[in-house]
């Protein structure tokens, strides 16, 4: 079994709704048991990190960059990074913001450093993007990471951006089998 962890923020629901989509791409792939952990309840799930295959960091774009609570997280991890526990797990990452861009390039950055900082091996997107349409897969056009736009007043972001987090998540959760498959 590959252990996936999605380790988000969402001060409105609205990067939640994206880390669902993520989750259900996950859960696609045989074998992977993932789970969603808030930055709020990170406590209490330390250990859950430290014991999973592959760690996928989510957070709205604010103010051009992740939000304070997934940046308090990102601080509390120091002590991980000290014993360098996530050494060599796969990691990957997904923003999404009011605007179309946001300025969320610069807020997937900070999450694949971080996962640098902490020795990870970064996992970015593939979907090639497939038009401007509400619907349409990567309409972004966002390579990094997964990226979705939500409207003022949305629950969630598009059809098209949940898509692509869901499709985002089977690649990680691939990614991960691999990597454990060919692990020593
Ligand atoms: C404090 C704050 C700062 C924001 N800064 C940005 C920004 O830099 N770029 C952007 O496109 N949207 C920005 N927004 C809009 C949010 O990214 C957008 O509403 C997003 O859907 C919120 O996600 P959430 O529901 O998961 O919190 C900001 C919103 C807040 C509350």
């Amino acid at each position: 079994m590959t252990t996936v962890a999605i380790v988000y923020h969402s001060g409105y629901g609205r990067t939640a709704a994206q880390a669902e989509a993520v989750l259900r791409g996950l859960q696609s792939a045989p074998d992977v048991a993932a789970q969603l952990i808030r930055v709020e309840d990170i406590e209490a799930h330390w250990e859950a990190l430290d014991a999973a295959d592959a760690i996928v960091f989510g957070s709205p774009t604010y103010m051009g960059s992740v939000s304070g609570p997934f940046k308090s997280f990102m601080d509390a991890s120091s002590r991980r990074w000290l014993q360098q526990a996530w050494r060599d797990k796969i990691a990957a990452g997904f923003t999404n913001s009011g605007s179309l861009s946001g300025d969320k390039l610069n807020t997937l950055i900070q999450l694949a450093i971080f996962a640098a900082q902490h020795g990870m091996v970064w996992v970015g997107q593939a979907e090639l993007p497939a038009g401007r349409a509400d619907d349409a897969i990567n309409r972004i056009g966002s390579m990094l990471g997964a990226a979705a736009q939500s409207d003022h007043g949305s629950p969630a972001p598009s059809e098209g951006d949940l898509a692509t987090a869901e499709r985002f998540g089977a690649r990680v959760a691939r990614a991960a089998q691999r990597w454990k498959r060919g692990a020593p």
